[in-house]
């Protein structure tokens, strides 16, 4: 029996019941803050350090010890240690740490991390688990893709759909490219698409199969099918 090839695209949605914020909801994570002024270059050169202060902000609430992994990040970190991480690439959204805390090895963050930061001059990207302070240190940002920036390992992601038998979209709204679009390119290639979120997203109709509730009662229980 073959192995099938898995890709899975995670965003916000799966981390709302560890205790982080999803975008887009009422009280989520952009509500009191101007996306414009905090997740764009043109804004970190206006005011790097309100910037700063946002993502030390996320950072040390990431690290609060109340935020764990829950039962969805597990699920799948379970399906990699049976299919094995050549079978089984979690491409997220997500800056958190959750899918590593959890256990899963193959891992794309395309949007960046939230515990890590870069050097603006020799692009050398450098653990962190503490707050910024821009005026100790003026080439430090977050390693962080900002809106107008391009998602990291791209290459990599397009490849890895091109080959999927599965492609599971877990806890996203489908509002930001080019995640969104990532369903069409597996349909495309002949895969599976499956979508696990709370509600249906924006591109729900791609979908083909569609199992909606939260991601740490649906996703264990879809996973246990692949199992
Ligand atoms: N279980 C499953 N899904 C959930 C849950 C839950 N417990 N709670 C919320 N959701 C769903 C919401 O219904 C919504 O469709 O998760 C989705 C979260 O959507 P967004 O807040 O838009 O987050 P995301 O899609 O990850 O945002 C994409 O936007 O601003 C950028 O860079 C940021 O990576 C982020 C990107």
């Amino acid at each position: 029996m073959t192995i099938p090839k898995i890709v899975i695209l995670t965003g916000a949605g799966i981390s709302a019941e560890s205790g982080l914020s999803t975008f887009r909801a009422q009280n989520g994570l952009w509500e009191g803050y101007d996306v414009n002024d905090v997740a764009t270059y043109e804004g970190y050169i206006r005011n790097p350090t309100v910037v700063h202060d946002f993502y030390n902000m996320l950072r040390r609430k990431l690290q609060n010890p109340s935020v764990k992994p829950n039962a969805a990040h597990f699920a799948l970190a379970e399906l990699e240690q049976k299919l094995g991480t050549d079978n089984v690439l979690i491409v997220t959204q997500n800056v958190d740490n959750l899918h590593e805390q959890a256990g899963s090895k193959n891992i794309i963050h395309m949007h960046g991390e939230l515990l890590k930061v870069r050097n603006e001059k020799t692009g050398q990207i450098i653990d962190c688990f503490n707050d910024v302070n821009y005026q100790q240190n003026k080439l430090i940002r977050p390693h962080i893709v900002w809106f107008g920036e391009i998602p990291l390992q791209m290459e990599q992601i397009y490849d890895a759909l091109s080959q999927a038998d599965y492609f599971i979209s877990i806890g996203t709204s489908g509002n930001v490219y080019p995640a969104a679009g990532f369903v069409q390119i597996a349909n495309q290639a002949g895969a599976k698409s499956i979508e696990l979120n709370l509600e249906p997203s924006l591109g729900e109709s791609l979908f083909q199969t569609k199992i909606y509730g939260p991601a740490s009662k649906v996703v264990p229980k879809f996973i246990a099918t692949l199992i």
